[in-house]
């Protein structure tokens, strides 16, 4: 891992515009640049993730969730130490630009997992996320992360095209606090509300869920439960 991490940091020091799209703004090599290429060995040159099946995308989720990421991994709210460590001591204005871009970029869609679970598991975790459950006070997901699950501005991230172990972690990591977001932590209270099966479900039916043809975020709309990281 040591050795991973060395060789990541040096990536990040190398002029890599050359291998990039766009040219360059500045005359200057642009470390934006550089930290982006760094990023790509998970996240994949445009955020579109890795087929490793934990990396997640980033692509096109609203900058707004993406910058509160990048301030957690850098602050303590979440905690995977390779990303703890590339983003210790950037400042905000730094970790503003990398939201941005990656919040701009639309490479295509993963095509959709092959579920491993039963057809009533299936189901379930489709009724959870567009319907949710009210005798246990679980809002539908669909609520807040938008009608077709692209998301919602400004601040709320889509649940399509990521890995049902990636979001199956998060979930749990939710639930038990090692994730954590701005008071009133919203997911905290929901996932304490979901049972394993249900988050296997829920997992399961998101990851075998094709991309919509429109995946733009929803705009930002009344939510059915308190999110502090979320400012309308
Ligand atoms: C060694 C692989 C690796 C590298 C390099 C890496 N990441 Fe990550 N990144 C991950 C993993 C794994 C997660 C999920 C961690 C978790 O919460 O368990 C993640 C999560 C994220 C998230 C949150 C995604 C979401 O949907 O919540 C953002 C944003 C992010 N990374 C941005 C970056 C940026 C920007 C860089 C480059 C500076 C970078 N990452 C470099 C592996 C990596
Ligand atoms: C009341 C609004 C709300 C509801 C309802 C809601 N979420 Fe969320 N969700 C959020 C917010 C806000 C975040 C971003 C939290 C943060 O900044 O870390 C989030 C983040 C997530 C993430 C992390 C995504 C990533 O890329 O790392 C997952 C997974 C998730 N929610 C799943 C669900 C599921 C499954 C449900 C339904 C059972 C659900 N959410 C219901 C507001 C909501």
């Amino acid at each position: 891992m040591r050795t991973r991490i060395v060789l990541l940091i040096l990536a990040l020091a190398l002029p890599w515009a050359p291998l990039l799209a766009a040219p360059p703004a500045e005359p200057a090599p642009d470390t934006m640049q550089a930290r982006v290429m760094g990023c790509a060995a998970c996240h994949g040159a445009h955020g579109e993730g890795t087929d490793n099946d934990y990396f997640p995308r980033l692509a096109g989720k609203p900058a707004g969730y993406l910058f509160n990421q990048l301030v957690a991994f850098r602050d303590g709210g979440r905690s995977y130490p390779p990303m703890n460590y590339l983003l210790a001591y950037l400042p905000d204005a730094y970790l503003k630009q990398i939201a941005e871009f990656f919040s701009q970029q639309h490479p295509p869609y993963p095509p959709p997992a092959k579920p491993t679970v039963d057809a009533a598991t299936l189901a379930l975790g489709k009724t959870l996320v567009m319907n949710g459950d009210s005798k246990r006070n679980v809002p539908a997901c669909a609520g807040c992360h938008g009608a077709s699950l692209t998301g919602m501005q400004p601040t709320i991230p889509g649940l399509v095209g990521l890995h049902a172990n990636y979001i199956s972690a998060q979930l749990g990591a939710f639930r038990y606090g090692t994730r954590r977001a701005a008071a009133p932590d919203c997911m905290h209270d929901i996932a304490t509300r979901l049972a394993d099966r249900d988050i296997t479900a829920i997992a399961a039916w998101l990851s075998s869920q094709p991309a919509p043809a429109d995946t733009t975020p929803a705009a930002a709309s009344p939510l059915p439960l308190a999110c502090g990281s979320v400012h309308n």
